[in-house]
């Protein structure tokens, strides 16, 4: 499966998550099976400004390849002159978000908004296609609410402007994130577009992942909140692809030492401020099923210091090690 000239080797894609997948994170995925990652989306008026804290978002390493850098915005002169700027930085793709559904960004004509005014998209498709030479892929949702111009119609907007993909989440902006992903519009997408498309939305179990791909005829399948503290997903949903088989689910030991090891990588990037924050977040969806988590959550979440959240983890550790035995597996995250 290629897009554009990108091989990517699988069926499944760590989609982008603000806040969620930096680096450590991506590198999480990649390592479990993710054969190609989105990283957070960037902001083109920050890129064009020369903003010292978007410029953070445009870093990643070379073995996460292939990897996508996503730009938001609205102004298809101020994207091009982005897409610009991203490709120095040489990733593989750039992709476009035309989803989001945050106030912040909406007010500010981008994400979501664009779905209301897709000759709009298809300027901005064009401007960034004219301007960088590598692939440019875009993801969207169903439409801004019922009354949006059909999936179809965008789909093909998107690829006469010359994206080389489209992903899809497939609901309104109306819905945010709430009720069940209309997965029947991602198959609408499909039969109208000739380029790929990454099927996108409540896939939680290696069964749905299948179930999207034969339902909807989409290329791959693009992997969300069901990968977040569970990089295993991943190499589960792969393999059930390939094999119909199911595998074990990491042990709690393994769980704890990905966890711990995505902790240091963390610091040891970003530096110990944005790391003790940003793991916060990542330590509880790891610990999340595992016994006893609530009080190990609860200690993390007061303290300050990285050496001492990663103390009481290693610490942890070795406690499920004493009490539960390597054939202790956590149980599916679904749901
Ligand atoms: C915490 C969080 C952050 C997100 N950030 C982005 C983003 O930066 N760009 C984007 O296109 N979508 C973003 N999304 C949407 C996801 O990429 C995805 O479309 C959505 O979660 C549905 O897929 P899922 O059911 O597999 O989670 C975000 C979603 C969540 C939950």
């Amino acid at each position: 499966m290629k897009i554009g000239s990108v091989e990517i080797k699988g069926k499944t894609a760590l989609a982008p998550l603000a806040g969620v997948t930096d680096i450590p994170f991506r590198l999480k995925c990649k390592e479990l099976g993710a054969p190609i990652v989105f990283s957070e989306m960037v902001s083109s008026e920050g890129l064009v400004r020369g903003s010292e804290k978007t410029n953070r978002y445009l870093k990643f390493l070379e073995i996460e390849r292939p990897i996508a850098l996503q730009l938001f915005g609205g102004n298809p002169e101020v994207m091009g002159k982005a897409a610009k700027i991203i490709e120095e930085c040489k990733p593989d793709i750039i992709d476009i978000n035309f989803g989001c559904p945050v106030k912040k960004i909406v007010r500010n004509e981008a994400g979501s908004a664009l779905l209301k005014e897709p000759k709009r998209m298809g300027r901005i498709v064009k401007a960034m296609v004219n301007s960088v030479k590598l692939p440019v892929t875009a993801k969207i949702r169903c439409g801004w609410d019922e009354n949006s111009m059909p999936v179809s119609e965008i789909g093909k907007i998107l690829e006469d402007n010359g994206v080389s993909a489209i992903a899809i989440h497939a609901r309104t902006r109306q819905m945010q994130f709430s009720g069940k992903a209309r997965w029947e519009e991602i198959k609408k997408l499909k039969e109208a577009v000739s380029v790929p498309v990454l099927g996108n939305g409540d896939v939680k179990t290696p069964e749905d992942a299948l179930r999207m791909l034969s339902q909807t005829g989409c290329d791959m399948v693009m992997i969300g909140r069901g990968a977040m503290g569970n990089p295993w997903f991943f190499r589960e949903v792969n393999s059930f692809l390939e094999t119909g088989e199911s595998i074990r689910r990491p042990s709690f030991s393994e769980v704890l030492e990905v966890c711990i090891d995505q902790f240091e990588k963390t610091v040891e990037l970003y530096g110990k401020g944005y790391a003790a924050n940003s793991m916060k977040k990542h330590i509880a969806l790891y610990l999340k099923g595992l016994p006893e988590s609530s009080n190990i959550k609860m200690s993390i979440f007061q303290s300050r210091e990285c050496e001492q959240m990663i103390d009481i983890l290693n610490r942890y550790k070795e406690d499920l090690e004493y009490n539960f035995s390597s054939d202790n597996h956590i149980i599916s995250k679904a749901g």
